[in-house]
């Protein structure tokens, strides 16, 4: 949480904590003109997409050790558009604020827009750390095709990353209190009135420093099998991470939480009979030394938490299936648990359906645990990465 920030408008904070910029491109050490009284959006950054920009190595005046996910602004988003039919040019990091969109934006009245998830580590050393964030990039890229939408380059992608990671240096945790979320936002900025692709998009990266995603913390998940409402049909949207998934899931997740669950774990929709995905993460159940998880058939979002860990299991012996789990299942599984960017890797307590709750082995010793400690080590820099995962950027 932020202490002082909260009791002043944002252009008032911004204009008390946040130390003058030293743009690292102008030949003099003349101050860039963001921080002069209003955060004003004309009042930008441009940078070269290959060039790291660099803020002072600071830490923004927030309490670390109480960190959950909620939004808390940081200094620098990052912008760029494009037309339709053309390609992205050179993005500009401008203060964070609102965007100006047509009230006829394809994104507003249609749903056409993507979003990404990542996050930057600090090591003990200072320098930041980008997790598989190509991995992103390419997701985005075929979100952008199924979507029909203009998207950035995988190396636009991650420079644009980079820098926003970099320019907002000070807002990422200590080592061991958290990470530096990264929004990634691809949206159809164009107006239109008829159904149709928009005529711009605009590609933007917002950030956050994070810790915990669920309110339990790190304590044991408490889901429900939701069987009113399905995420995602067949050849539909449901393995793309677009905005239009999201928005449904929150009359079955917000009537969960209400009756005392962490949240909602979806069955398949043609059958009702398999596990699909919990509202913002994947699922996985472990049998002895065998882990299964739904495999990505169409409707089942292709999470980079999920593909590490699936190939992290592996290297520790585990025998892992991906294939159509079904809920049955969960009576025999001995451990259950989530995969996410930002909820990590997280365990499960327990699992109501049909009115039976069945619970699960969480803790030491856990397969869970072994996987949690496994990846979180090698996105902080605590275990040595040898699978090229890790991008260094400062
Ligand atoms: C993520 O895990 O990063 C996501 O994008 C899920 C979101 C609902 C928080």
């Amino acid at each position: 949480m932020i202490r002082r920030a909260l009791c002043f408008p944002s252009f008032i904070r911004k204009s008390l904590l946040i130390p003058p910029v030293i743009s690292p491109y102008s030949n003099s050490s003349s101050k860039i003109g963001a921080y002069n009284g209003y955060a004003s959006q004309t009042s930008s950054l441009e940078v070269p997409d290959s060039a790291p920009y660099r803020e002072n190595d600071e830490y923004a005046d927030v309490d670390w050790d109480n960190l959950g996910f909620g939004l808390m602004p940081t200094d620098y988003m990052y912008v760029n558009k494009c037309g339709a039919g053309q390609h992205f040019g050179h993005g500009q990091l401008n203060p964070y604020g609102n965007i100006h969109l047509s009230p006829s934006a394809a994104v507003l009245n249609y749903g056409q827009g993507l979003f990404e998830g990542t996050k930057a580590y600090r090591k003990e050393n200072g320098q930041l750390l980008l997790f598989r964030p190509e991995q992103n990039a390419i997701r985005m890229k075929s979100g952008a095709q199924r979507m029909c939408m203009e998207a950035p380059s995988v190396d636009q992608f991650v420079n644009a990353l980079k820098q926003t990671a970099l320019a907002n240096k000070r807002w990422v945790p200590p080592p061991g209190k958290g990470s530096l979320y990264l929004r990634p936002l691809l949206i159809g900025s164009g107006a239109v009135l008829g159904l149709a692709p928009a005529p711009e998009y605009t590609f933007l990266i917002y950030a956050s420093p994070v810790r915990n995603y669920f309110k339990e913390g790190s304590a044991p998940l408490n889901l429900y099998v939701e069987e009113n409402f399905d995420r995602a049909s067949r050849r539909g949207t449901g393995s793309v991470k677009t905005i239009s998934n999201y928005a449904p899931v929150l009359m079955a997740q917000l009537r969960a939480k209400k009756n005392g669950f962490s949240d909602v774990l979806y069955l398949d929709s043609a059958t009702k009979k398999n596990l699909e995905e919990v509202s913002s993460c994947n699922i996985f159940i472990a049998k002895g030394r065998c882990i299964s998880t739904p495999g990505t058939n169409g409707t089942i979002l292709a999470g980079i938490t999920r593909k590490s860990v699936i190939e992290l299991a592996r290297d520790h012996g585990y025998e892992v299936e991906e294939r159509a789990v079904a809920v049955d299942e969960l009576m025999e599984a001995d451990e259950v648990f989530c995969t996410g960017t930002a909820v990590g890797v997280a365990p499960v307590g327990a699992i109501t359906y049909q009115n039976t709750r069945m619970e699960y082995k969480t803790g030491s010793g856990t397969i869970c645990q072994e996987l949690y400690n496994t990846l979180l080590g090698i996105q902080t820099g605590v275990i040595e990465d040898k699978k090229g995962w890790i991008i260094e950027i400062d």
